[in-house]
């Protein structure tokens, strides 16, 4: 008879030895695997509440006393009845310790309680803002994760309506309401909201169907990202308070890098600089003196495999024939993105990885932290697209990279990025350190700002009535650059 397992409110029957996670995916339960279910990426972890099974091989008594939390893929039900379900909300990391530039300053600023938004489809972010200045922060990871750990895979999950209205209850209900929760007290009276995301993050919040940015020409075409508390399904709110996103540049370049420009010094006519904000897409903006460039490259999610920076080992260093890990984490702690690019350019160094990517000799690292081909070909090909669409913007703009005087990068996997090793390994421009300025949660600043000082919207309005958008599908060179950039370069 097949094994049966109650999972949140439904029951699923499983196939002689099929793993927790095919039976859950295959019976319609959203679940993220990153790693494509090699047990190294954490994405499947769930809660077991009762029964036997096979971790590993290896086998496991669960009763209501002792519940777990392992990783779906790694489990086999052994009892003719199981019990489990997801991870409980108040188990995802909340932390409060967020890397945050600083706010423009302006001698007049907008009274009262704000509340600013950072909608990332790995982390969300909120602030709350009050007398001028932020005094509160949190962030915690998005529960839409468990749909897909991108945005692309989301998009296609979100083609059926029933599909797009659990995506967006993941996002409001079970992320940002929580959230504030958190930061807030119940008798705070809020002024406004603002929020900023990439553009199907926007979509989600804002309930706009994302589906135009899934299929050519991917163009969303007119949308108002202007909302009230209750339109945003912000229930904890006055059901007319004023809700607003960021609005977007383009299609594939969103309101969290306007946001994010709004608090840095980029833009001056006088300057060539560059704007970066590394994720599953990669956006950057050139400003070369006053003329803008955009546009975005499609990295897809292998540096962003192993989730957030915060748990996992950030930076790995290789001497005098051994690994130092970065911090010195538990065995079962994953590489998350910086650490496998320092992965990359050291294993590269020491002569364990060839010019593409590809295992030369064991590099004596423990058994779960060695990316196998697969995934190493992912991050050479992740950061050839980032180098080549580069490459394409300065072709464009008619420069070369040794003419920019700064470039700015925006987010937490920049701000924890080891820049000597992206330059080696051909993820970043090849310019001297100090032209790197890592801004931290720009984006999240950025909303703040825009919500205190008017001034600040301004700031960014040449940047939206002069820029270039760059397709790369559309550009000749784009192959060749691709080809050439499949390699670590020094
Ligand atoms: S999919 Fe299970 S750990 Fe990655």
């Amino acid at each position: 008879m097949a094994e049966t397992l109650f999972f949140e409110d439904k029951i699923i029957r499983l196939f002689p030895g099929e793993t927790l996670l095919a039976a859950l995916r295959r019976s319609g339960i959203p679940l993220a695997a990153s790693c494509g279910g090699k047990n190294r990426c954490g994405a499947c972890r769930i809660r077991l509440l009762s029964g036997s099974f096979l971790h590993d091989g290896k086998p496991l008594e669960i009763s209501p006393e002792t519940p777990a939390d392992l990783n779906a893929c790694a489990l086999r039900q052994i009892s003719a009845v199981g019990k489990a379900a997801y991870l409980p909300r108040e188990d995802a990391l909340c932390r409060c310790d967020l890397e945050l530039p600083p706010l423009p300053s302006f001698p007049t600023y907008r009274r009262g309680t704000f509340i600013a938004l950072d909608l990332g489809s790995t982390n969300v972010a909120a602030a709350i803002i009050q007398n001028g200045k932020i005094c509160r922060c949190a962030e915690t990871p998005n529960r839409q994760s468990r749909f897909g750990s991108n945005v692309i895979d989301r998009i296609a999950f979100a083609a059926l309506p029933e599909n797009f209205k659990r995506l967006r209850e993941a996002l409001i209900r079970e992320t940002v309401l929580p959230l504030l929760d958190k930061l807030l007290t119940p008798d705070l009276p809020v002024e406004r909201i603002t929020a900023c995301g990439n553009t199907a993050m926007s979509c989600f919040f804002a309930g706009i169907d994302p589906a135009p940015l899934g299929q050519a020409p991917f163009e969303l075409g007119k949308v108002s990202f202007d909302l009230t508390a209750q339109a945003a399904g912000l229930d904890r709110f006055a059901p007319d308070l004023p809700v607003k996103c960021v609005p977007h540049l383009c299609s594939f370049i969103g309101g969290d890098v306007l946001a994010g420009i709004s608090v840095t010094d980029f833009g001056s006519p006088q300057n060539i600089e560059l704007y970066l904000d590394i994720g599953t897409n990669c956006e950057m903006i050139l400003n070369k003196k006053g003329t803008f460039y955009a546009l975005s490259a499609a990295a897809g999610p292998a540096f962003e495999r192993n989730g957030s920076v915060h748990g996992a080992i950030r930076h790995l260093d290789f001497r005098e024939n051994a690994w130092q890990l970065f911090p010195n984490a538990p065995s079962g702690t994953r590489l998350c993105g910086t650490a496998l690019n320092d992965l990359l350019c050291e294993a590269h160094k020491a002569g364990f990885l060839d010019n593409f990517g590809r295992w030369i000799k064991a590099p004596g690292l423990p058994e779960n932290l060695i990316p196998s081909e697969e995934e190493l070909s992912e991050l050479v090909t992740a950061k050839a697209a980032i180098s080549s669409g580069l490459r394409l913007l300065f072709r464009k703009a008619d420069i070369s990279a040794a003419e920019i005087s700064k470039v700015y990068l925006a987010g937490t996997f920049a701000f924890h990025l080891d820049i000597s090793r992206a330059v080696y390994t051909g993820l970043l421009p090849d310019l001297p350190e100090n032209r790197f300025l890592k801004t931290g949660n720009a984006a999240l600043a950025g909303a703040a700002a825009r919500t205190l000082f008017p001034e600040t919207v301004q700031k960014t309005e040449p940047l939206e009535n002069n820029i270039i958008h760059i397709n790369p599908a559309e550009e000749p060179d784009c192959m060749h650059f691709f080809a050439s950039a499949m390699k670590i370069t020094k």
